[in-house]
């Protein structure tokens, strides 16, 4: 009888202390850990504006990295018509036909910067027009730019011996292919311009090898 009094208390104890309030300390743990969440907590208008941001981050950077590589496969602006680039000179700054034309004599060859930047002959007829093509300075040897000589009439490359007439075509080897043309014209506002040149080419009668 004694044993079973004994366990009866027991039990009694247990079910007393499992239904017992819970301590003051983990009252505050349960009601910070709600503030917690509360505070974690963030309503959709923030989530909204916080995706805007993220997109919009993202979407400068990829514009910023993207657009300089499409525009790369874009030829410079023309500053005219036709879809060439404007010669400039060697500061950079466009040729006017006009200011250039009164500044050279007839017959003048002088360099400018053409397509991709190369150095290209404009070429000043006798009646004091621009030729129609401007020519490539770039030995079609091994690459030297080739100097026009006036007293010789002619380009003659300084690194192996090439020489070219004063259109271009090879009048004295090594150099396998004559000088790359560009059309050349004045556009409405006065910028001389180049173009490329797809078709035939007039010296040799065959296809432009640059192309
Ligand atoms: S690079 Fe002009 S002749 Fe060789």
């Amino acid at each position: 009888m004694k044993l079973l009094s004994v366990v009866t208390a027991l039990l009694s104890t247990s079910a007393a202390l499992g239904f017992a309030p819970a301590p003051m300390g983990a009252n505050r743990v349960a009601t910070s850990l709600n503030a917690g969440a509360d505070e974690l907590y963030i309503d959709q208008d923030r989530r909204n504006i916080m995706n805007l941001i993220l997109v919009g981050s993202a979407g400068v950077t990829v514009a910023g990295l993207g657009l300089p590589y499409i525009y790369f496969f874009f030829p410079p602006s023309a500053g005219g018509g036709g879809g060439g680039v404007s010669a400039k000179d060697a500061l950079g700054n466009d040729l006017f036909a006009k200011d250039y034309l009164d500044s050279k004599l007839a017959g003048d060859r002088s360099l400018a910067q053409g397509l991709k930047g190369d150095a290209t002959y404009l070429i000043v007829k006798e009646d004091k027009t621009l030729e129609s093509y401007g020519l490539n300075a770039v030995c079609t040897h091994l690459g030297c730019v080739v100097p026009w000589s006036a007293p010789n009439n002619k380009f003659m490359c300084p690194c192996h011996g090439s020489q070219y007439a004063p259109t271009g075509a090879v009048v004295r080897g090594p150099a396998p292919l004559p000088l790359a043309l560009a059309h050349c014209e004045t556009a409405e506002d006065g910028k001389i311009v180049f173009s490329p040149w797809t078709e035939t080419d007039f010296r040799t009668d065959g296809k432009p090898w640059w192309n």
